[in-house]
C-alpha cells in the first residue's frame, strides 16, 4: 500500500526542474509585490540589512531543514513530522497546512490584480506617467465589489488546473520555461527604472541603512517577509522536499533556491523604489499598491512600453501561479496523504473553500474598508497573522524539531544516499538547536511588545 502511494506521488524529473519548481514557489508576489513596499514602509536600507541577516541566518538553514524533512519522510508535513519526529510533532504540520490555506486565500486576490493589469496595459489604460491617474485606476480596481473577485476566481481556477495536472507535467514544465523569461524582463526594467530622473535617491534609500528608525515592528516585518518570500514556516518546502530523489545533494539545491529568491527580491526593490522617487512619491506611499502604482509609469517611459507592460504582468501572474500552486499543493497533498482523497476532489474542494475566504479579503479594499479588527482590515489581518506570526512560529518549531529530535539523522539525510553527512553539518545543527529558536523567539517577542 505504501509502495503504491510512493509511486503515485511522482518525483521531479531533473535537478534543474526541481530547483526551478522550488524557486517557482519561492519567487512570486512576495518578491515583486510585497518586498518593495515592505522595504518602503520599514525604512529602506536598514530593513534590507535585517532582511538579509534573516535570510542568511534562519532562512537558509530552515530551507534545508524543511526540504530534508520532506525527503526523509517522502510524505507531506503532518505525516512527515509524525513519522520522523513522533506523534506530538504532527500539529506543527497541521499549523503549516492551515497557514498555507490562509495565505493562499489572500494571495489569489493580489494575483487577481495582476491579471487585471495585463488587460489594462493591453488596452492602453495605463499609458501615462501621471501618478494621480495611475492611483485612480488602481484604487478603482481594488475597491470595486465584483471585478477583483472575478479575477481572483479566474486565478484560483488556473491554479486548480495546474495542481490537478500533477507534479511533473504541470508545475515543473511551466516553471522551467517561464522563470528565466521573467528574470530577463526584470533586469531590463531595473535598467530603465534606475536611469529615470530622480531615481538615484531611491537607490540611496534602498542601500544606505539608517538604523535609527528600527523598531520591534521592523524586525518582525523583516523576518516575516523572509519566511514569506522563501515559502518557509509552512508546508510548501516540506512538500516539495518529498519529491526530491535520494541521490541528490540537497544543500546545493537549497542554496540555489535561496540565492535566486533573494536576488529577485533585491532586483524588484531596485525597480520599484527608484521608480517611486522618480514619480515624486515617498517610499511608504501606496502601501500594498506600490508596485502596481509605479510600474506602469516605468513602462510608459520605455519604447514599446505597453508591450513591456503586458509581458511583465503576464509573467508576474505566472510567478504568482507557481507560488500559489505550491500553497494549494500543500493543502491538497495533505488531504491526499491523510484522508486518501483523490487529487481532483481535494483540489476542487480546497479551491472552493479558499475562494470563499478570498471574497472578504478582496472586499476589505472597498465595501469592507471600514471594518477593522486590531486596527487592520481583513486582508491586512490575515497577512499579519500568517506572515508575522504563524510563519516564524512554524519555522521556530521546525528548527527545534529538526535540531533536537531528528538531529544527526537529518544531517545525514542532507547528503545523497550512502554518503556521510556534510562536514559543516554540526554547525547547521547548532543553528537549528540554538540560534534559530532563540533568534526567532526574540524577534516574535519584540513584535508583540512593539
Ligand atoms: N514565497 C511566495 C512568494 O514570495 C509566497 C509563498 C509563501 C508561497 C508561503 C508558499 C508558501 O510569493
Amino acid at each position: 500500500d505504501d509502495g503504491l502511494m510512493t509511486q503515485q506521488r511522482g518525483q521531479w524529473g531533473t535537478r534543474l526542474g526541481f530547483i526551478m519548481a522550488a524557486a517557482g514557489s519561492a519567487v512570486g508576489l512576495g518578491n515583486i509585490w510585497k518586498f518593495p513596499y515592505m522595504t518602503g514602509e520599514n525604512g529602506g536600507g536598514a530593513f534590507l540589512v535585517i532582511y538579509m541577516v534573516c535570510i542568511v541566518v534562519f532562512g537558509f538553514s530552515l530551507v534545508m531543514a524543511e526540504l530534508v524533512l520532506g525527503r526523509m519522510a517522502q510524505k507531506t508535513p503532518v505525516a512527515a513530522f509524525r513519522e520522523i519526529a513522533g506523534r506530538r510533532w504532527s500539529p506543527v504540520g497541521g499549523l503549516a497546512v492551515l497557514t498555507a490555506f490562509v495565505i493562499d486565500s489572500f494571495y489569489v486576490v493580489v494575483a487577481g490584480w495582476t491579471l487585471a493589469y495585463i488587460g489594462f496595459e493591453a488596452s492602453g489604460a495605463l499609458a501615462t506617467t501621471n501618478s494621480e491617474t495611475l492611483s485612480a485606476t488602481f484604487n478603482d480596481l481594488i475597491g470595486s465589489p465584483i471585478q477583483p473577485i472575478l479575477y481572483a476566481g479566474a486565478f484560483t481556477i488556473a491554479c486548480a488546473a495546474v495542481v490537478i495536472g500533477g507534479v511533473g507535467s504541470g508545475i515543473e514544465r511551466a516553471s522551467k520555461l517561464l522563470m528565466p523569461v521573467l528574470f530577463v524582463l526584470l533586469v531590463a526594467l531595473v535598467v530603465r527604472a534606475v536611469t529615470l530622473p530622480g531615481a538615484a535617491e531611491g537607490l540611496e534609500f534602498f542601500f544606505v541603512p539608517d538604523f535609527s528608525k528600527v523598531t520591534g515592528e521592523t524586525l518582525t516585518a523583516a523576518i516575516g517577509q523572509a519566511f514569506f518570500s522563501l515559502s518557509l514556516g509552512m508546508a510548501a518546502m516540506v512538500t516539495y522536499g518529498s519529491y526530491i530523489p535520494r541521490e541528490r545533494n540537497l544543500p546545493a539545491d537549497a542554496f540555489a533556491v535561496v540565492s535566486l529568491d533573494t536576488l529577485i527580491a533585491v532586483l524588484a526593490g531596485c525597480m520599484v523604489l527608484p521608480a517611486m522617487f522618480a514619480a515624486g512619491l515617498s517610499p511608504g506611499d501606496g502601501g500594498a499598491g506600490a508596485t502596481f502604482l509605479v510600474l506602469p509609469a516605468v513602462f510608459d517611459a520605455m519604447p514599446g512600453g505597453a508591450l513591456f507592460g503586458v509581458a511583465f504582468f503576464s509573467l508576474l501572474a505566472v510567478a504568482a501561479l507557481t507560488s500559489a500552486v505550491s500553497l494549494l499543493e500543500a493543502v491538497v497533498c495533505y488531504l491526499f496523504d491523510e484522508y486518501g482523497l483523490s487529487r481532483a476532489k481535494a483540489t476542487i474542494g480546497s479551491s472552493v473553500a479558499l475562494f470563499l475566504l478570498a471574497i472578504p479579503s478582496s472586499l476589505s479594499f472597498g465595501l469592507l474598508a471600514g471594518a477593522k479588527l486590531f486596527g487592520m482590515s481583513f486582508f491586512d489581518l490575515l497577512d499579519y497573522v500568517t506572515s508575522s506570526i504563524a510563519l516564524p512560529l512554524g519555522g521556530l518549531l521546525t528548527a527545534l524539531c529538526m535540531g533536537w529530535v531528528v538531529g544527526p539523522r537529518a544531517a545525514q539525510a542532507l547528503s545523497p544516499a550512502g554518503r556521510s553527512a556534510p562536514r559543516w553539518a554540526a554547525f547547521w545543527l547548532f543553528v537549528l538547536r540554538f540560534v534559530a529558536p532563540l533568534g526567532i523567539g526574540w524577534i516574535l517577542v519584540q513584535g508583540l511588545i512593539g
